[in-house]
């Protein structure tokens, strides 16, 4: 399935999809749909691969023909790194890139991250497609042309914002992703079926208990993909309401500081789901019952809800530190109901500190006093 720039898709309808200016194609296998998109760019291609992946980048480069090669790079969150990049780089020089080659990275949301970057920063810039291959690449990092790497003073601090060429979201590549990152993606889907409300979250709600590996990934990507789509659509640069995408992680973000990263970027989005709910239930925002519902798909999705610190001040300090909080006062992304969701709400100090305080303790009907 090919989604041209008029959001022309073949099994899901995308109108909204229609202010994204590059293509993306979700599909079991998408290895027709590259080669052919390569071979209308007619360009000399060269494919960087998450080393994890590499056999199915392998594959890829064998349906493009023309003795496309294939650079392996050890990846993962600690080699996020400009030494990486710089490696990247090297090797493109080697394999003789140019101006005019087409760089195809294919892995997980550090490879999108890395080899996007490296794709554009590389003679200044040379054109890049995405191959997603991990559940968060698919709904979240392969979508709004956010690449960069991390530094030692924090994640994702050197980058660049460069929108791909096109975007394949490899859905059957799944089969080999280690459930413990597949289920790093599922808080990010919980979040778009808040934003989205009714449909996407019971759809998630009629999923959630059967076994992931059964679950329809072809639909379950383009939907939930769809809801980031429309937002990056709507605000390329993140001046505005894109920042609804940052639900749960304002907490979320912080719990990840706070806890040194031990923390799973996933788990800790689940808990800073669940704050966000307390802070609209506090704020007279959200019903008990939506709150309810959200913390039972959580659960039942394997996430956590209990906040594994209760460090009330290291959280705040945490939060006032993330690029997101503007001119001191921290700014939090709250749901009203499913499907309507409003960013920059500032909430009292005092109430922040009675979520920040309830998080740590299981839920229950304190909830909602
Ligand atoms: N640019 C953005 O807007 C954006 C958004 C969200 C996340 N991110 C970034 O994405 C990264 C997290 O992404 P991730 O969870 O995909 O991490 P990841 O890329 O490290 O992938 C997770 C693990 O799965 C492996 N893997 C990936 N696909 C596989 C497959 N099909 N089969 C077997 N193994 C596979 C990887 O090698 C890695 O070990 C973070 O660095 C985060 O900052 C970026
Ligand atoms: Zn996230």
């Amino acid at each position: 399935m090919l989604w041209d720039a008029r959001g022309e898709a073949r099994r899901v309808p995308m109108t909204t999809l229609d202010a994204l200016p590059y293509p993306i194609a979700i599909d079991t296998d998408i290895s027709a749909a590259l080669a052919q998109f390569v071979k209308s760019r007619g360009r000399r291609v060269v494919v960087l691969a998450d080393r994890n992946v590499e056999g199915r980048a392998e594959a890829l480069a064998r349906a493009i023909g023309r003795k496309t090669p294939v650079l392996a790079v050890s990846l993962g969150e600690r080699r996020k790194t400009l030494r990486t990049v710089e490696a990247v780089l090297n090797a493109l020089a080697a394999a003789g890139a140019d101006r005019e080659t087409l760089v195809i990275g294919v892995g997980g949301g550090v490879a999108g991250d890395l080899f996007g970057f490296a794709a554009a920063t590389y003679m200044r810039g040379v054109p890049f497609v995405n191959v997603a291959t991990s559940l968060v690449a698919m709904v979240d990092a392969s979508i709004g042309g956010k690449t960069g790497v991390d530094l030692g003073a924090g994640k994702n601090l050197a980058g660049a914002f460069r929108d791909p060429l096109a975007v394949f979201c490899d859905v059957g590549s799944l089969a080999t992703l280690p459930e413990k990152h597949l289920r790093e993606g599922l808080a990010e889907l919980v979040k778009h079926g808040i934003i989205e409300g009714n449909e996407a979250f019971e759809a998630l709600e009629t999923l959630a208990p059967h076994p992931l590996r059964k679950w329809p990934w072809e639909t379950v990507v383009a939907d939930s993909l769809r809801i980031k789509a429309m937002f990056v659509a709507e605000d390329r640069l993140e001046a505005g309401a894109r920042e609804i995408l940052n639900l749960g992680h304002t907490v979320g973000h912080a719990i990840e500081r706070v806890t040194n990263y031990r923390t799973s970027h996933g788990h800790a989005v689940s808990i800073g789901l669940r704050a966000a709910g307390l802070l609209a239930l506090r704020t007279d925002r959200f019903s008990n019952e939506e709150h309810l519902r959200v913390l039972a798909l959580l659960a039942l999705l394997g996430l956590p809800l209990i906040a594994p610190t209760g460090d009330i001040n290291a959280l705040l300090a945490a939060m006032a530190h993330d690029k997101k909080a503007r001119a001191g006062a921290l700014r939090f992304v709250l749901p009203r109901t499913l499907g309507d969701v409003e960013y920059g709400v500032t909430v009292p100090a005092r109430t922040v500190r009675a979520v920040l305080g309830r998080v740590r303790q299981a839920p229950g009907n304190a909830e909602f006093r």
